[in-house]
């Protein structure tokens, strides 16, 4: 009983930040991502029951604390199961703000779902990762990506596929360490702490129908700035948290400063960034040499990373 499934991290343009159930881990806010191609997570799944205990490796090192991973598998399959031995890869750091948990939950609902023979639909299967990781919900679609919530659950939409509307993603690596705090325990500080949260939820909407409409005409400089917006109003919110949450180092904040340099040379190119101190720079396919050129230049920055968009989950067996 094997599964093996790649899936892609993705990049929200408008962002998730707070949730409305701790329990059932359901967003307080809609957003909007990309799913990205370049970057992945292959998850190897194997039921066994010759194991005595569900293991997990990642990137061939073996995890202790599976228990996110153990009640996942439970609440798919449920208690009375062969144990599982779970083989994670990754081509990128993990736990440092490029969303490894959006591909790796994604790819751990498709492949027991796809060795249960489940059968689920995309929605389910959003639901599903979503129930682990928040954002884990949008990689089960490819391209540019909306979640919705419902009364008690979440929908996602797929706005764009990756030939609609090509974007490319440059992402300067600016520190591969392990973000200081979860994004679970920090929304939960900032929603309990931050004196704008409130106005966060609140206001999430129109920014959400302002995106969708400059995504709809394929609208990049509108785009660019309802997404920086809404990206600086999410670290706003971390800021002001108590204590303040600040994922961001020095170099992040002089990739910033260069992407406005590029924008003000007339370069179609936003940044956005989440929990942790990468950037990633969307911009256009013609304009993508010239931004990884101008990162890679900036004294902190580690090593680039590329990507186009992708189309969602791969079942490689
Ligand atoms: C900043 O999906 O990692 O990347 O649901 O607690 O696992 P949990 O949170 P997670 O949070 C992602 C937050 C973000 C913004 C985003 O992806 O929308």
């Amino acid at each position: 009983m094997q599964s093996i499934v790649r899936t892609s991290p993705n990049i929200a343009l408008i962002k998730y930040w707070g949730k409305r159930n701790t329990i059932k881990n359901l967003p307080a806010v809609d957003s909007i991502s990309i799913t990205l191609d370049n970057l992945w997570t292959e998850m190897n799944v194997i039921f066994s029951s010759d194991l005595s205990n569900d293991e997990l490796f990642i990137n061939e090192k073996k995890q202790n604390n599976i228990s996110r991973v153990k009640n996942c598998i439970d609440s798919i399959c449920g208690e009375q199961r062969d144990y599982a031995s779970i083989m994670s890869r990754c081509n990128f750091p993990i736990s440092a703000g490029l969303a490894s948990s959006s591909s790796s939950f994604s790819a751990l609902v498709v492949a027991i779902n796809s060795l249960m023979k489940k059968k689920w639909n995309t929605q389910l299967l959003a639901n599903q990762a979503g129930s682990v990781s928040g954002s884990a919900a949008r990689s089960i679609l490819g391209g540019i990506v909306k979640l919705n919530n419902e009364p008690e659950k979440i929908r996602i939409t797929q706005l764009l596929s990756p030939n609609d509307w090509p974007l490319r993603v440059v992402i300067a690596i600016t520190d591969k360490k392990e973000k200081a705090i979860s994004s679970s325990k920090a929304m939960k500080l900032s929603a309990d702490t931050s004196p704008f949260y409130s106005s966060w939820v609140e206001d999430q909407n129109d920014d959400i129908k302002e995106a969708n409409s400059f995504i709809s005409k394929k609208d990049f400089e509108g785009l660019a700035s309802i997404s920086e917006h809404n990206c600086m109003k999410m670290h706003s919110i971390m800021w002001t948290t108590r204590p303040s949450i600040v994922y961001w180092n020095s170099t992040t904040i002089d990739c910033m400063h260069a992407i406005r340099d590029l924008q003000r040379n007339g370069e179609s190119v936003f940044f956005t960034i989440d929990a942790g101190p990468q950037i990633k720079a969307i911009c256009l396919p013609e304009n993508e040499e010239k931004i990884a050129k101008k990162l890679n230049e900036i004294k902190g920055v580690q090593s680039i990373m590329t990507s186009g968009l992708g189309s969602g989950p791969i079942i490689e067996k």
